[in-house]
C-alpha cells in the first residue's frame, strides 16, 4: 500500500495537521539515505543585533504531536546565545532528489535536562568527548591547540585520545557525564510550509499556522492548525 504522505501532490483538501506529513518526509529521506545526513536542516537565528545567522544542524527527533523537533548543540554557542535573546527561529529541510522542502518557523527552548542526559548517554565515547572538548563558537588559536585541549579534557575521564584519535578508555572508567553546557534544543512549530516540486516550476505549496502559548515548564500550549495553499 502506498503511503499517502508520500504522494507526489498534496491532497486537494489540505491536511488539518502538517506535522505528520513533515515527519513522513523526514523519515522517507532517512530510509532512502538520499544524502549522507538526510536529517540535516538549516536553522536561522536572529539575536539582539537583528542580523540573521544560518547554519546546518542535525534533527535528532521530530515529535509530530504536540509538534516540535529537537537538535543537539553547545549551549554556549552563537546560535544558543542568539535564540536565548530571541526564541524566534526558522528551519529549512531540503531533499533535492525527492523534490521536497519543509520550512518551519517557531520558538526554540532548551530541552529538559533528563532528555539531554538520555541522548548524551546513548552517544559513542568519541562524540561524548567531542562535546566536552570543544568550546563551540569561541575563538581558537590553532588546530593543534584544539587537539591538545580535547586530549587534556578527555584524560580527566580516563580517555586517551593522543594517538591518532584512537580512543583508549581506562578500565572501570565511570560513564562520561553530559557537559552542563551541551544538550538539546526543541523548536516548537508555529508555522509549517510543505513544498513539492512540480514540472515547469508549477510546484505544490501550502502553509499552516497555529498559536503557541508558552507554559512555565518550557512546553507550549498549541492551537489548531489552519492551512492555506500558496502560489509557488
Ligand atoms: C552536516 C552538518 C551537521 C551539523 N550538525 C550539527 C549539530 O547537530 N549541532 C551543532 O551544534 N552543530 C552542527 N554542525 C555545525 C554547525 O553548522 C555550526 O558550525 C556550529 O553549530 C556552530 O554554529 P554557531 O556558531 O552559529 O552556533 C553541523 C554542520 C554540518 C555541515
Amino acid at each position: 500500500m502506498t503511503n499517502p504522505y508520500l504522494a507526489p501532490r498534496l491532497p486537494d483538501e489540505l491536511p488539518s495537521d502538517p506535522m505528520h506529513w513533515a515527519e513522513a518526509w523526514i523519515e522517507a529521506a532517512a530510509e532512502q539515505r538520499v544524502t549522507r545526513n538526510p536529517n540535516s536542516m538549516t536553522i536561522v537565528t536572529v539575536g539582539d543585533n537583528a542580523v540573521p545567522s544560518a547554519r546546518i544542524v542535525l534533527c535528532k527527533s521530530f515529535i509530530a504531536d504536540p509538534g516540535y523537533l529537537v537538535f543537539y548543540t553547545n549551549y554556549k554557542s552563537n546560535k544558543v546565545r542568539e535564540l536565548l535573546q530571541n526564541p524566534n527561529v526558522a528551519v529549512v529541510f531540503h531533499w533535492d532528489t525527492l523534490g521536497r522542502q519543509i520550512r518551519i518557523e517557531g520558538q526554540a527552548v532548551r530541552s529538559p535536562a533528563n532528555e539531554s542526559d538520555e541522548y548524551f548517554a546513548s552517544r559513542d565515547c568519541g562524540s561524548q568527548i567531542g562535546a566536552w572538548g570543544s568550546d563551540q563558537s569561541a575563538p581558537l588559536e590553532s588546530r593543534e591547540a584544539l587537539i591538545a585541549q580535547v586530549a587534556e579534557r578527555a584524560l580527566k575521564f580516563g580517555v586517551d585520545v593522543a594517538h591518532n584519535r584512537d580512543l583508549t578508555v581506562a578500565r572501570d572508567q565511570p560513564a562520561i557525564p553530559r557537559p552542563p553546557h551541551w544538550g538539546g534544543v526543541r523548536v516548537w512549530a508555529s508555522h509549517v510550509e510543505l513544498w513539492l516540486e512540480g514540472t515547469d516550476r508549477i510546484h505544490d505549496r501550502a502553509r499552516w499556522e497555529r498559536s503557541l502559548s508558552k507554559n512555565d515548564d518550557d512546553t507550549f500550549t498549541v492551537g489548531a492548525w489552519t492551512g492555506t495553499r500558496l502560489q509557488p
